[in-house]
């Protein structure tokens, strides 16, 4: 699709648009009515992930090609995703964490000023919120305190920082989305979760029920929680979407930031999301019980008030059934091939 479709639908620039989230989030604006221009380096994503809109290849750091795009493109909002997520490697890589999500959303801020956009909405994470801090029953509200555990999550907490005194200096209005636990996949089964090492729950139990990966680890049963293993908030992917487009369209006076958790407000633990994989796939997941991995909190849940009533959204398709039936869908199908990555390693070995 190129800007011939576009008509006089508003241009939307997705960073990150070829990765999980911004797949979805980019489908949900083509839905609503807007016009995706997705710019992707496709370190951690795929082109063959980009089927709404137009697709431009380049740097989030590059602040030069994102002013080009945004003048070429019309573009009216900035939904921004693009950036590096794994906890573990931002340990040992801080400088690269630094760099491409702080240095990124700083080259992103200077050329939406730069060319007068006057809305961006960020993908934030629970991790500004370290160990959550409170007993493990409890929902997370944003005024809890922000205490990240990780470079990772210093990062993002420093990038909310960086856009709230853009919005006071500038004008700019923005609402940072702080995600908890984003799983599932669209049904269609067109796009789905593709991280390289995928270290997320549902596909690797996924992976271990249908003979494709290892056993599944499971890390500590001697938490502070009902079953004993961790507790989190799974938000189905296209939940997640959803709440982007609500993002964009809320009402927003000139200068603006806004935090909100984006949740379910309900924790499932690893063994019930394990029981959950193993009903979807109608075998046991096999797994074995390791030590408790350091610096996992015992439980991460959002309070999802203040978005309900900022954003007047709130999950619709969050059922863990629900979100594990989606995943093996597509999980269980061979999904972008080498040729959607610039370069790289495969995304997905095939079924066995
Ligand atoms: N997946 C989760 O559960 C979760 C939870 C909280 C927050 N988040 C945040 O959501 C966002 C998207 O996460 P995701 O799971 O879709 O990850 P992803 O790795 O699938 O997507 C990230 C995208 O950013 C692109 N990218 C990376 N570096 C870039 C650069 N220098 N220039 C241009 N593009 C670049 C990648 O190619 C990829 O397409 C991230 O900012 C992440 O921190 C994710």
């Amino acid at each position: 699709m190129g800007d011939m479709d576009r008509g006089s639908k508003p241009a939307v620039l997705v960073t990150g648009g070829a990765g999980y989230i911004g797949a979805h989030t980019a489908k949900a604006l083509h839905e609503q009515g807007f016009f995706p221009v997705v710019y992707d380096d496709l370190s951690s994503g795929f082109r063959e992930a980009v089927r709404w809109g137009e697709f431009v290849h380049g740097d989030i750091r590059d602040a030069r090609a994102l002013g080009e795009t945004i003048e070429a493109h019309a573009i009216k909002a900035v939904i921004h995703f693009a950036g590096l997520i794994e906890v573990g490697r931002s340990v040992v890589r801080p400088d690269l964490f630094w760099d491409i999500n702080v240095g990124g959303t700083m080259s992103l801020l200077s050329a939406i000023r730069e060319r007068g956009v006057d809305r961006l909405v960020f993908s934030s994470s629970a991790a500004v919120y370290g160990q959550g801090g409170r007993g493990p029953l409890e929902t997370i509200p944003e005024a809890a305190p922000k205490a990240p555990a990780s470079p990772y999550g210093d990062t993002k907490l420093a990038c909310e920082w960086m856009i709230a005194a853009e919005c006071r200096a500038y004008g700019l209005s923005a609402v940072a989305l702080r995600y908890f636990n984003a799983a599932g996949a669209d049904p269609s089964g067109q796009i789905g979760e593709a991280h390289e090492p995928e270290t997320h729950l549902i596909p690797l139990a996924i992976a271990a029920a249908i003979g494709r990966g290892p056993a599944l680890t499971v890390f500590g049963t001697d938490y502070d929680t009902p079953d004993g293993t961790c507790l989190r908030d799974y938000i189905h992917v296209n939940d997640l979407a959803a709440a982007h487009v609500a993002a964009l369209n809320v009402e927003l006076p000139a200068g603006r930031f806004e935090a909100a958790n984006v949740g379910v407000g309900q924790g499932r633990s690893v063994l019930q999301v394990v029981e959950a994989v193993a009903r979807a796939v109608g075998r046991p997941v096999p797994h074995a019980i390791g030590a408790r991995r350091a610096g996992d909190p015992a439980s991460l849940v959002a309070d999802p008030g203040y978005v309900r009533e900022l954003l007047g959204w709130s999950a619709q398709c969050s059922d863990l059934d629900r979100i594990v039936a989606d995943a093996l869908r597509w999980e269980a199908q061979p999904a972008y091939s080498t040729g959607g990555r610039a370069a790289g390693p495969t995304a997905r070995t095939q079924p066995q």
